[in-house]
């Protein structure tokens, strides 16, 4: 299969040259390749963003918020936390987590983005003050995420209510909105795909609110992997959006679906948040290399572009 000529050849490549390249936050930038963007994930805790804001090899930061209290003082008033259900207690608040963003950011060449995921409307509306007040200090990609539309396999979750979602959205207007379904997936439950339904309940919220942002889908990995032709159908009815694969630790993924999912779209339209192990399998050697910076082999990407292209006419 093309495809599978497509990795060996890359693997080949990358495993030739004598030095092993480094793809750095900029120089991704520069070339638009979101794939190759690297993420920390759960980043809810001080000690976990002090050591992810000192990884030069990060890129994105994700975590999540819920309402509750901090360990780290005898103030019991509820506040927006860095924690992800059932937690609700952090030693950081929402308030704290941006600080040390900024600050690190202020102070470093390889600035990081974040991407914070509201589990609940109550938390979200209850974190506008303080993204409003950070906001004209933040120079700094923020992703606003929530899931707002019932998903696969039958979830149960509450999701964030759509409208007053992008109502708050709308205070921030260079935000890039991450958009997602409620998940059940994982343990006993192993097959599960993104339905036309679930496609169009999204993008009847979008039509309905009109989100004027950038927009992101995140799309749990083991179920993207399944439904191939509804991610193409998402991705060609909302203009310039792209999709964010996250997984949880322990899902089952095809990794050859997973791998035609990403081709498919395009190394440039898709995020790759997931854990190492799956990363790892997925071949895709962007490199991770402690070696000091230097440009990527330009004719290597363009090669594996025209590579991609030609795959999909293929496909
Ligand atoms: C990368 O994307 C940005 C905005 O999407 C665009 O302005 C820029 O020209 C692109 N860079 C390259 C090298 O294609
Ligand atoms: C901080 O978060 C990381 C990642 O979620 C976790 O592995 C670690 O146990 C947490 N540390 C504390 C002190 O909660
Ligand atoms: C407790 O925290 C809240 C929210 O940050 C704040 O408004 C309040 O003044 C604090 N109370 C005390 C006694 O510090
Ligand atoms: C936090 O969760 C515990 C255990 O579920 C519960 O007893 C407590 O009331 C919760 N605290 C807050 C502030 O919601
Ligand atoms: C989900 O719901 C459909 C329709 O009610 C049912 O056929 C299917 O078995 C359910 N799947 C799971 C995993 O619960
Ligand atoms: C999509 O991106 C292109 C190029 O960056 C831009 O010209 C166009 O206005 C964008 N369309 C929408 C709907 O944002």
């Amino acid at each position: 299969m093309l495809l599978q000529f497509l990795f060996t050849v890359a693997s080949v490549f990358s495993m030739a040259s004598s030095h092993s390249f480094l793809v750095r936050s900029s120089e991704v930038t520069d070339f638009n390749i979101s794939a190759a963007i690297t993420w920390a994930h759960a980043v809810n805790n001080r000690s976990y963003l002090e050591s992810c804001l000192a990884s030069e090899d990060l890129k994105m930061i994700e975590a999540d918020i819920v309402l509750g209290t901090l360990t780290t003082s005898q103030n019991s008033t509820v506040i927006p936390i860095m924690g992800h259900p059932p937690a609700n207690t952090s030693d950081l608040s929402l308030e704290h987590f941006l600080s040390m963003v900024k600050e690190h950011n202020s102070n470093s060449f390889y600035a990081k983005g974040v991407k914070l995921d509201f589990k609940t409307i109550e938390v979200f509306e209850a974190s506008l003050s303080i993204l409003q007040s950070k906001w004209s200090e933040i120079d700094f990609p923020v992703w606003i995420n929530a899931d707002i539309v019932p998903g696969p396999v039958n979830a149960t979750t509450i999701p964030v209510d759509p409208t007053r979602f992008f109502e708050g959205c709308a205070l921030f207007d260079d935000a890039v909105l991450s958009i997602g379904w409620t998940t059940n997936f994982g343990g006993s439950i192993k097959k599960g795909t993104y339905t036309k339904g679930h496609i169009q309940s999204m993008l009847n919220v979008i039509e309905e609110n009109k989100p004027t942002q950038k927009i992101t889908f995140p799309v749990r990995a083991g179920i993207a992997a399944e439904s191939l032709g509804n991610m193409q159908l998402l991705l060609q009815s909302v203009a310039n959006s792209s999709l964010t694969i996250w997984s949880s630790e322990g899902d089952p993924v095809n990794v050859e679906h997973l791998k035609t999912l990403i081709m498919t779209i395009g190394l440039g339209s898709v995020y790759i948040d997931v854990p190492k192990d799956l990363f790892d399998q997925l071949g895709l050697y962007f490199g991770s290399s402690k070696t000091s910076p230097r440009l990527p082999p330009l004719p290597y990407i363009l090669g594996l572009m025209i590579i991609c292209f030609i795959n999909l006419a293929v496909i």
